[in-house]
């Protein structure tokens, strides 16, 4: 087969014109929002290294709108990672009406109604910042803030400092040593929803461990301390040849970082909705994120994962159950796998009504959570101070002692083996617990009249005096004691 001369022009000059093309959409991939500039709708700003973009973007099936920063989507095929989210308490429905701008030296975001939602929050003094911020992504994934008019590149403001829900490399978790606090990385409320969640880490500068807290309080989970290569209760870290860690102290501040000895390697450490802290690596090949460590361990060693009354399988799906009599408080909370809203009795306990009196079900955990009182009695007596006191759940009776619980019980990991409860339900929300008992009882009368019918057959025919009649009875009532 020949080309035409003309034809194979035409060929060379149309691969010319796309790769004209090419350049011109690449150099228009600007990444950075000066002051004379805004960006809305589908408008993104790419990192010069075609790393990272910055834009609007929808949590899941949401229909709420954030400016967020995510891996570039050419990299990373449509998988859309978000890494870090300016107003994850305050999102906005119309994109294309809402503007992220700088205004006097902060980058702000204006809501449909032109409304400040969000700011840098950057107290600028010079004047030239004020007219000369410009905002930078960069290609570490981080959003920087900085003076375009002077010779400095040191940001005034970064979002590597604001972290949200993931710690990419290179930035740093800082404890500040005047304010004594830590800053935190805090989970999503849910896979829809990054506003912050009840899940955060933070370092502890004294003891130079990071630790894993439920709702600002209960710790769940410490990394151990820095030994000078990794902390101890992460000993993944030491196989870890392609990180390279380093802790920092001054008289200011304590910080840990880690980065990538081999840049092409792309790799975050992301607090999850579930609590657990989940160091990811991207895989080429699968176009997945694989797992190269998340601590703790077994989910459902989180502290309050499945709220109140909430039961966690660590091998089932969904992870978290409510116990028996117990509903989600909030079904599509539940949904999206925010579990922390917990369970709530199906009926409530009518308190002080005799007609009405409670009723316990036994359950089997793999350890108590902490009691609120210790009763004296028997185990008979501990099932019934529990009952005849109106803010009393549950109790148990472990080692000769009663213990009883006030408030909403979490933690609870079902397992076979473990320690016997009773926790207190109304007792119309035990389903079978009448009907059974009719049951049963109906099934007992007809044995019982079977039983009476195959005696009073007996002494009949023990006047017949035959020994067929008498192996047909025999029979019968071995077919009778069977149906029983
Ligand atoms: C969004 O909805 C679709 C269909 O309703 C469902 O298949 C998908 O899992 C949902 N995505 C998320 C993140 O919930
Ligand atoms: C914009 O934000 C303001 C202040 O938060 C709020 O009162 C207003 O309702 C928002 N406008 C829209 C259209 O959401
Ligand atoms: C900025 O400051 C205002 C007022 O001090 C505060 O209400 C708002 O939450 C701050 N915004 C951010 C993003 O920190
Ligand atoms: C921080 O802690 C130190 C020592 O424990 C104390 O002297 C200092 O007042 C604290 N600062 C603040 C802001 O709480
Ligand atoms: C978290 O703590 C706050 C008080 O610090 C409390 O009001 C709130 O109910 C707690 N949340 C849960 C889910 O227990
Ligand atoms: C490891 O990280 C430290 C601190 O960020 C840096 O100074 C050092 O050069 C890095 N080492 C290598 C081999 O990249
Ligand atoms: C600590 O902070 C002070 C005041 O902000 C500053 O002068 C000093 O250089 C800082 N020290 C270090 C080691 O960064
Ligand atoms: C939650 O999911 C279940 C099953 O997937 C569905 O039947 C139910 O309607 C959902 N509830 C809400 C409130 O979205
Ligand atoms: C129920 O128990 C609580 C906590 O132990 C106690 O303060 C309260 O007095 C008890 N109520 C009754 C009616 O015994």
């Amino acid at each position: 087969m020949f080309f035409s001369k003309s034809n194979s022009l035409a060929r060379i000059l149309h691969l010319l014109c796309f790769c004209f093309s090419l350049t011109i959409n690449l150099s228009s991939e600007a990444n950075i929002i000066s002051s004379s500039q805004s960006l809305s709708g589908d408008h993104t700003i790419i990192s010069q290294g075609g790393k990272f973009e910055l834009g609007f973007f929808k949590a899941g099936n949401s229909s709420k709108y954030y400016i967020g920063i995510w891996y570039y989507k050419k990299l990373h095929f449509n998988l859309h990672t978000i890494v870090w989210v300016a107003n994850r308490e305050t999102p906005i429905s119309d994109r294309f009406r809402s503007e992220l701008k700088i205004i006097d030296g902060n980058l702000v975001l204006l809501n449909e109604s032109k409304l400040q939602i969000w700011s840098t929050n950057v107290t600028t003094t010079t004047t030239t910042t004020l007219n000369s911020a410009t905002a930078v992504i960069l290609d570490n994934g981080n959003l920087v803030l900085r003076d375009s008019g002077s010779n400095s590149i040191e940001p005034f403001w970064q979002s590597f400092d604001h972290p949200t829900h993931t710690w990419l490399p290179g930035a740093k978790l800082v404890y500040d040593n005047k304010e004594n606090k830590s800053r935190l990385l805090t989970s999503w409320k849910s896979y829809e929803d990054p506003a912050v969640g009840l899940f955060s880490l933070e370092l502890h500068s004294s003891t130079k461990e990071y630790v894993s807290k439920w709702n600002g309080s209960q710790q769940y989970w410490t990394s151990g301390s820095w030994n000078g290569k990794i902390f101890d209760l992460v000993p993944e870290m030491s196989y870890a040849y392609i990180y390279n860690f380093s802790y920092h102290m001054n008289e200011n501040e304590s910080s840990f970082t880690y980065s990538l000895y081999n840049p092409a390697i792309i790799s975050r450490l992301v607090l999850d909705v579930s609590g657990q802290l989940q160091q990811q690596v991207w895989s080429e090949s699968t176009a997945e994120w694989a797992m190269f460590w998340s601590k703790p361990k077994e989910v459902c060693d989180i502290y309050g994962l499945c709220g109140a009354f909430g039961t966690c399988r660590q091998t089932e799906f969904p992870l978290c159950n409510c116990l028996t009599a117990f509903e989600p408080r909030s079904e599509s909370d539940w949904n999206q796998s925010d579990f922390s809203g917990g369970c709530v009795r199906k009926t409530d306990l009518q308190c002080g009504r005799i007609e009405e009196k409670p009723d316990f079900i036994m359950i089997t955990v793999k350890k108590l959570p902490p009691h609120n009182s210790v009763a004296f009695g028997s185990a008979g007596e501990c099932g019934t101070t529990c009952l005849n006191n109106c803010s009393c759940n549950a109790y148990a009776f472990v080692d000769n002692q009663c213990l009883v619980w006030h408030g909403d019980l979490l933690n609870l990991l079902e397992d076979g083996r473990g320690k016997t409860m009773y926790v207190k339900v109304a007792s119309k929300d035990l389903p079978h617990h009448k009907k059974s008992n009719l049951v049963t009882m109906g099934a007992v009368v007809v044995c019982m009249a079977g039983v009476v019918l195959v005696w009073g057959c007996l002494v009949k025919t023990q006047k017949v005096r035959s020994s067929l009649v008498w192996l047909r009875m025999f029979l019968l009532g071995e077919v009778i004691s069977l149906g029983c």
